[in-house]
C-alpha cells in the first residue's frame, strides 16, 4: 500500500503469521520492543487472532507489515488516535533481525509518518522507548522525532531498570 525504496507497508496477510509467530517469540526482538516482559505465545493464538479480525470484515488501516525483498521483516501501527488534539502513537518492530541497522527502520518510519499527516491529518505523532535501546533512539531521530520527556528507572526490562523515554513529532517541525 505505501511504497518505498527498499520496503513496502501492507496489510498483514494469514501467510505472514508463521514470520510474525517466530519474531514474537524472540526474547532479544521482544525485550527491545518494550512494553511487558516477554511471554511464550502459541502459533494457533496468532491465527485465531488474525480470523477473528478478518472475520470481523474489521479493516484495521492503521496496522502494516513491514515488506522486504519479497517477505515480511516486521509490523509497524499507529493507534492511540486522538481525535481532538489530531495526535496518535506509534509503534514498529522488525523482528527479522538480519535487517536491523541497516536503514529499513528509518525508511518504513518515514512512510508511516508521511501517512499519518498527510493521509490521516494527523498533526502529532509520538512514542515511547526505552533509554537503552540506542538503534530505535537514533532511527527516530533521524526521521525527526525529539524527546519530549523522560520516566527515570520506570520500567523493569532484563534484570535492569531503565528510563521511559517519550519522543514527538509534529508536523509543522
Ligand atoms: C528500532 C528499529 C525499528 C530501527 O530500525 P533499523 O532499520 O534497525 O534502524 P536504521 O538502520 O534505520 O537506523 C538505526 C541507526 O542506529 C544506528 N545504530 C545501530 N545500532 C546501534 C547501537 N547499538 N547504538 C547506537 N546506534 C546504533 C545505525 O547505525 C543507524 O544509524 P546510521 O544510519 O546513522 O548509521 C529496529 O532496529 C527494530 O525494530 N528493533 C527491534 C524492536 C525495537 O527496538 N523497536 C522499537 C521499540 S520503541
Amino acid at each position: 500500500m505505501l511504497q518505498g525504496e527498499k520496503v513496502i507497508l501492507r496489510a498483514v496477510s494469514r501467510e505472514d503469521i508463521t514470520r510474525l509467530w517466530a519474531f514474537n517469540n524472540d526474547v532479544q526482538v521482544e525485550l527491545a520492543g518494550g512494553g511487558d516482559p516477554p511471554i511464550p505465545q502459541s502459533l494457533e493464538r496468532l491465527y485465531a487472532e488474525f480470523d477473528q479480525n478478518a472475520g470481523q470484515g474489521g479493516r484495521n488501516g492503521t496496522s502494516f507489515v513491514i515488506e522486504a525483498d519479497g517477505q515480511c521483516i516486521g509490523q509497524c501501527a499507529l493507534f492511540n488516535f486522538n481525535p481532538t488534539a489530531r495526535t496518535c502513537e506509534l509503534g514498529i518492530t522488525i523482528g527479522d533481525r538480519a535487517y536491523w541497522g541497516r536503514g529499513y527502520g528509518r525508511e518504513a518510519l518515514r512512510l508511516l509518518v508521511d501517512y499519518a499527516f498527510r493521509l490521516q491529518n494527523f498533526r502529532k505523532v509520538w512514542l515511547t522507548v526505552h533509554g537503552d535501546n540506542e538503534r530505535a533512539i537514533h532511527a527516530y531521530k533521524a526521521v525527526g522525532f525529539e524527546e519530549e520527556g523522560r520516566l527515570r528507572a520506570q520500567v523493569w526490562s532484563d534484570g535492569k531498570y531503565v528510563d521511559l523515554v517519550y519522543m514527538g513529532l509534529l508536523r509543522e517541525a
